[in-house]
């Protein structure tokens, strides 16, 4: 099976992570992209945001949530109390996938499957274990099956605080939306005030 176990380091903190998830060749998908896209926050914040892959964007730049999904999100953590600078933020999968026509054309974001999402899993374990949350708010139905399991459904669990053993660690968990649904909305206003309101119940329990 795929997995990035054998590419994790098992001390160091973040910068040991970082620089180990660079080479990582546990799945396919580090083929295609340009570069790993690892969490990016410090060890010491009391929050982890987790979204579901990098974008266009943030293959390019290297950092998570630097494109249109992130500016959302900056927004709608600060339109709730959280301060997004505070936040360590990362994704379920930490390279691009995308399906290109031709050379050259846009590169279309492709949902990552199972296998990927778990042989990406040791990853963000190990950013768990360095950076101990207070609470984790997860980032639409991908994020949500990568942590809690295939039978996650973000329409029943969203705005509630979930507590659930995560790779072996008792975690708090408030799942949301994703930025990017609120974005492909048909009613966008009503979609990020769904979003906020979501992200006040992560923020009264950090208080
Ligand atoms: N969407 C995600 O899930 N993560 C990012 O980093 C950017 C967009
Ligand atoms: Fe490794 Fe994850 Fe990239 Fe796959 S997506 S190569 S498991 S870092």
């Amino acid at each position: 099976a795929y997995t990035a176990e054998p590419f994790v380091p098992g001390r160091g903190g973040l910068p040991a992570l970082r620089k180990a998830a660079a080479g990582c060749r546990g799945c396919p998908l580090h083929r295609d992209a340009t570069q790993v896209v690892f969490g990016d926050g410090s060890a010491d914040a009391r929050v982890m945001l987790v979204g579901e892959q990098p974008g266009d964007q943030e293959d390019r730049q290297g950092k998570p949530f630097v494109g249109p999904a992130g500016k959302l999100l900056d927004r709608a953590l600060a339109d709730a109390g959280i301060d997004p600078g505070e936040a360590y933020v990362t994704n379920a999968v930490k390279h691009f996938k995308f399906t290109q026509a031709e050379p050259r054309k846009r590169r279309i974001h492709k949902a990552p499957n199972l296998r990927e999402m778990s042989a990406c899993g040791p990853w963000l374990a190990a950013e768990l274990a360095v950076v101990e949350p207070e609470l984790i708010v997860v980032l639409g139905a991908t994020a949500g099956k990568a942590l809690l399991g295939s039978s996650f459904r973000v329409t029943q669990v969203r705005g509630t605080v979930l507590e659930e053993e995560i790779h072996g660690r008792p975690e708090r968990l408030v799942p949301t939306v994703h930025p990017s649904a609120v974005l492909r909305s048909d009613d966008r206003e009503a979609a990020y005030q769904g979003m906020v309101s979501d992200l006040k119940v992560a923020a009264r329990a950090l208080s």
